[in-house]
This record gives structure tokens, C-alpha cells and sequence, in this order.
């Protein structure tokens, strides 16, 4: 079969032939009809997260939509390596596939189950998140940050302020249904004051942390120990990705005097795979009803090399085999 090989980590994948998966115990053959490629397919092969690839060659691609030997169109995840979801078949625990309603394109049902669970799940059972708080979401112009603005919005956000560096791109938000936008590319002072003015605007409650790095560590500074609000309320602030640094330099004053708690949320985190189940099929019926919108580019398989490294600003990449 036809796939996106990886070699080497660090590399991108090459589309070259690979030996076709045999079924084993407690699994299903997927022939693949979508798969999208996420930061976390790249940082798996580039080596950099900790769920990087353990085998090599390695089929890229996490999860995707594929058809079933029965003839169910199913969305599906966790391919067993060296076996992955961006190639014409793989091998999936029977388990880890739920059908795909008629009314969602493939495209849309590969793309939109990370991105979008990426703030719907931390806003329900990280966040706590109450009808009517604030949401500030620091990446707001990414895959993630779009989806993250319309579903804090959906799950009853009163005000959501969405940050990010391309102002162009920061416009359109408003359209997605943000409140507020902050362009944090500009100098350190001048980003704290747009803070601390949103943040008198209306107490952040909530932050969904795409970016990490710098812009957090400002944020941070705007909220400690000065005359707003924030002191008598709670900031959960929850990391989700770590685009602008891996890293933060955390002053003790900041969790003293800010009233911030510092989560995460990913794999590893304490969602119940139950919670998951039931939030997927959530957010495609939104998308069919057209409440939740992603901006998909569809790109043959065959291109995995040379779009692989691509800045796709602010669309996902979908392959088809
Ligand atoms: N924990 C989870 O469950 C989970 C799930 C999904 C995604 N994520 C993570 O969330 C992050 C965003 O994912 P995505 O799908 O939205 O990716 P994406 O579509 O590629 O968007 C990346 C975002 O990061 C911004 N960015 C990139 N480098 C930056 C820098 N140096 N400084 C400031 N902003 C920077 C981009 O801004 P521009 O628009 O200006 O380029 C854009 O807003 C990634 O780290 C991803 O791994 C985590």
C-alpha cells in the first residue's frame, strides 16, 4: 500500500510503498479515507513530544476516517505502530472507532475531534467553566484557538477574548464570535497594558493557553498584585500547547497575589476516554449544523512531503489517500 513513511525523526515522511497491516486480536482493518495532520503528528515524528515514534519506519498519523470491512465509516485512533492513519489502511483497536454520521464530509469528521476537544474538554473538566465567565485564549488564531472561540461560546462563555500575533487574522475572530482580540506582537509593556485593560474590561475566569512562552509569562505579570479585580476571583489557566515556548518563568507573586491556578490538559490528563466519546459526536453535529466552522485544505497523500512543514495559517490540512 501507498503511505507516509517516516524514517528518520526529524525528518518529514516520504510517500512510499509499506508492507499492508494484518488484523490481530481485538482489531479492525481501516481503509483510510481521511486523516489529518496536527502539530501532534509533527512533534511525534520530529521527536520533540513525549509520545514520540519508538519504531521505525513508522507510518505518520494519528487518527482519521476510514471504512470498515462491514462497510461502516467510522472516525478512528491509536493505528498500531509501525502502522499509522495517514496511508491506505491500517490496524486500530476495535474499541477506538465510532461511526461517523451520514451528514459529516470525511474531511470534516478527521478534522475536527482534536482541535475542537482541545478546549471542550478542558472548559467542562478542567475550567469548571460557568455560564456567563470570561475566556481569554492565548492563540486564538490557530486550528484550535478558531474552534476554541466558537465552543467556549457554545458551552456559554459570556465574553471571549482571543489573543494572537497576526492581526489580519485577528479581525476575522470577531466574526467566529469573539468579544475581543489582543495582538500580542508588540513590545513587552504595551501587551501587559492590553491585558490588564481587557482584564478591567472583565475579569478573565477562564485562559486556554495554545501558545505558552513569552505572551503567558506577560500575561501573568499584567495579572499579578496590581488594583483589579482578579485578586478576589479564580484565573484557571490551562495549558494546552506551547507554540511560543516550552517553557515559563513563574514568579511566586504572580500565584500569590492574581488569584491564577495553573492546569493542563492533553493526553495524560484526567478525562475519562468516556467524556471523549461523548464530545465528538457533539461537536460534528455542530459542524453539520454549520455552528462550528474549521477551514479545511484538502491535500492528496501523495503531497504528505511537501506540505509536511507548511504553515497552513490557521487551516487544517486534511490527506486523502
Ligand atoms: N493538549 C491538547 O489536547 C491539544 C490538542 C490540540 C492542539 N494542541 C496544541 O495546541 C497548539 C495549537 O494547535 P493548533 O492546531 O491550533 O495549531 P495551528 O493551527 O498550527 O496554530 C498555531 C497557533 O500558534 C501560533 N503561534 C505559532 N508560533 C508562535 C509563536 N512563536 N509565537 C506566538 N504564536 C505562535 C499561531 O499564530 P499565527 O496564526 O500567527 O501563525 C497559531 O495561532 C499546538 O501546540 C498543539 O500541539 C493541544
Amino acid at each position: 500500500m501507498k503511505a507516509a513513511v517516516l524514517h528518520t525523526l526529524g525528518d518529514a515522511p516520504r510517500y512510499e510503498d509499506f508492507a499492508d497491516p494484518a488484523v490481530a486480536q481485538g482489531e479492525v482493518l481501516v481503509r483510510i479515507k481521511a486523516a489529518s495532520l496536527k502539530n501532534f503528528d509533527k512533534m511525534m515524528a520530529s521527536g520533540a513530544h513525549y509520545e514520540r515514534h519508538s519504531v521505525l519506519p513508522v507510518v505518520c498519523g494519528n487518527d482519521g476516517v476510514g471504512v470498515l470491512e462491514d462497510g461502516t465509516r467510522v472516525f478512528c485512533g491509536g493505528p498500531r505502530p509501525p502502522y499509522g492513519m495517514m496511508a491506505e489502511r491500517a490496524v486500530v483497536p476495535r474499541l477506538r472507532c465510532m461511526p461517523v454520521p451520514d451528514n459529516v464530509s470525511d474531511e470534516i469528521a478527521a478534522a475536527l475531534p482534536n482541535p475542537a476537544l482541545s478546549s471542550w474538554l478542558p472548559l467542562i473538566w478542567r475550567a469548571g467553566m460557568k455560564p456567563g465567565e470570561t475566556v481569554l485564549i492565548l492563540g486564538g488564531t490557530g486550528v484550535a484557538g478558531k474552534l476554541a472561540i466558537q465552543i467556549a461560546k457554545h458551552l456559554g462563555a459570556g465574553r471571549v477574548v482571543a489573543a494572537g500575533r497576526n492581526k489580519n487574522t485577528l479581525e476575522s475572530l470577531l466574526e467566529l464570535g469573539a468579544d475581543a482580540t489582543i495582538c500580542i506582537d508588540m513590545a513587552e509593556e504595551e501587551l501587559r497594558d492590553a491585558f490588564l485593560r481587557e482584564a478591567r474590561t472583565s475579569n478573565f475566569d477562564v485562559v486556554l493557553d495554545y501558545l505558552w512562552g513569552h505572551p503567558t509569562e506577560v500575561l501573568l505579570d499584567a495579572l499579578t498584585g496590581h488594583d483589579i479585580r482578579t485578586v478576589s476571583s479564580r484565573v484557571r489557566l490551562i495549558e494546552i500547547g506551547d507554540m511560543a515556548g516550552a517553557s515559563v518563568n513563574v514568579r511566586g507573586t504572580a500565584l500569590r497575589s492574581s488569584g491564577v491556578e495553573l492546569y493542563g490538559s492533553g493526553g495524560g490528563g484526567v478525562v475519562p476516554v468516556q467524556a471523549i466519546f461523548e464530545a465528538i459526536p457533539q461537536v460534528w453535529s455542530l459542524a453539520a449544523q454549520g455552528k462550528l466552522r474549521i477551514d479545511i485544505e484538502k491535500v492528496p497523500l501523495a503531497e504528505v512531503g511537501n506540505v509536511w512543514r507548511k504553515d497552513s495559517h490557521g487551516r487544517r490540512i486534511v490527506f486523502v489517500p
